[in-house]
């Protein structure tokens, strides 16, 4: 049997009907690409628990030969053809039988334009946060977010991957329902298997109770969630690497904003919301008086303009920063990060530009308030 599974161009291997020995109730094995390497990642399901190990490839032979013999059933799934191995009172039988699976197998072994969380990987958590179905689909009016999510934890994983240190810790400011903290935490210590520490912040207290309570559920030690208004309130003092915010309300982004660039922190990711500071507060004054005229231009051009001004002043503060459309248009309208990576020193090149807008346009702008400021 082992010779032979190790022969076939497999897709899916399942071990299931456990044996006396048998750690976990079933494993799922399927290959994949892991920092460029070929590996597989075997999901091993325990009381509705699920770990993940990755096996290099030199390894896979000897940890196949260690686990076949504790499980009854073995299916081994490859393109069209789906071979089942039932081993009982001494015998193997062996059978064979056609199924729907499509497309060449190596796009398995490289998985790495697939989303990075995928529809149908058991993620109980999310589940308990109704992003997905018991069937771990992905609940259809959570399309957009869970697209979303995995946008960023993309983005995320493609700078948190260089930080050289045995733990990451990073701060999410204006959390919510944290279908983001949850999945970025579930990438990193489950999927990559790295130390990390996440604290989710919101001012909402039954919300932050609920995240905490499905935390301990599924034993994620070191995700917390705490109820803070991160406009005030004492936050995170020791080192952070991370600060991410989605959707932080208005002036809650500045805030986040001015909290990393006061720690010091390396990386950003922040995708603002509800920028409503500017609009409430500019006049016209200037050139750009014509974009004024009109509410709802207003209204995107004060939001714009809000962004640009998180961006100059994080260059200000040393940032090397990027504003990026970070999903499409079509999944939400609030679609603009901004990322920054901590390269150098404070320079105020962008301060007397700033300046120059607010006094021409009178309007007020929180970062800039915060960020100057020692
Ligand atoms: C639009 S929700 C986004 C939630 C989550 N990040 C997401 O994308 O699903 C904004 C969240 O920010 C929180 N928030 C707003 N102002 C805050 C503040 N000053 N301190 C902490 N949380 C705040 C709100 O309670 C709300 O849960």
């Amino acid at each position: 049997m082992l010779n032979e599974i190790l022969n076939l161009q497999f897709v899916k291997i399942t071990l299931s009907s456990p044996k006396a020995k048998a750690e976990y109730d079933k494993i799922s094995i399927r290959p994949v690409r892991i920092k460029g390497k070929d590996c597989f990642q075997a999901e091993r399901f325990s009381d509705n628990k699920v770990f993940h190990l990755n096996v290099e490839k030199a390894d896979f032979e000897g940890f196949l030969s260690e686990i076949l013999p504790l499980y009854a059933q073995v299916c081994v799934f490859t393109v069209g053809k789906t071979v089942t191995f039932f081993s009982g009172k001494g015998k193997i039988k062996r059978s064979e039988s056609k199924n729907d699976l499509k497309g060449d197998v190596n796009l398995s072994n490289n998985r790495e334009k697939d989303y990075i969380l995928k529809e149908g990987e058991n993620i109980p958590a999310l589940v308990d946060l109704g992003v997905f179905t018991q069937d771990f689909k992905v609940v259809k009016s959570k399309y957009d977010k869970y697209r979303q999510i995995n946008r960023f934890v993309e983005l995320i994983d493609d700078e948190c991957g260089k930080i050289g240190k045995d733990q990451i810790t990073i701060l999410d400011f204006g959390c919510g329902k944290s279908y983001l903290t949850f999945i970025v935490y579930y990438y990193f210590a489950v999927i990559k298997g790295k130390k990390v520490k996440i604290i989710g912040y919101d001012l909402k207290k039954d919300v932050v109770l609920n995240c905490n309570k499905i935390a301990r559920k599924y034993g994620y030690e070191n995700l917390e969630f705490v109820v803070a208004d991160v406009k005030k309130d004492v936050l995170y003092e020791e080192e952070i690497d991370v600060v991410i915010s989605l959707h932080a309300c208005d002036t809650a982004t500045d805030y986040a904003l001015n909290y990393a660039i006061k720690k010091g922190v390396k990386n950003i990711f922040s995708v603002p919301c509800c920028q409503h500071e500017i609009n409430l507060s500019i006049s016209k004054g200037g050139d750009m008086d014509s974009l004024l005229k009109y509410g709802i231009i207003k209204e995107r051009v004060s939001a714009l303009l809000t962004d640009s001004i998180r961006a100059m002043i994080l260059e200000d503060m040393g940032y090397k920063v990027d504003v990026i459309e970070f999903v499409d248009l079509a999944h939400s309208p609030k679609n603009l990060m901004i990322r920054a990576k901590k390269t150098r020193g404070e320079k105020r090149v962008n301060a007397p530009e700033i300046e120059r807008l607010q006094s021409l346009y009178g309007f007020k702008q929180t970062l800039y308030e915060l960020a100057y400021k020692d």
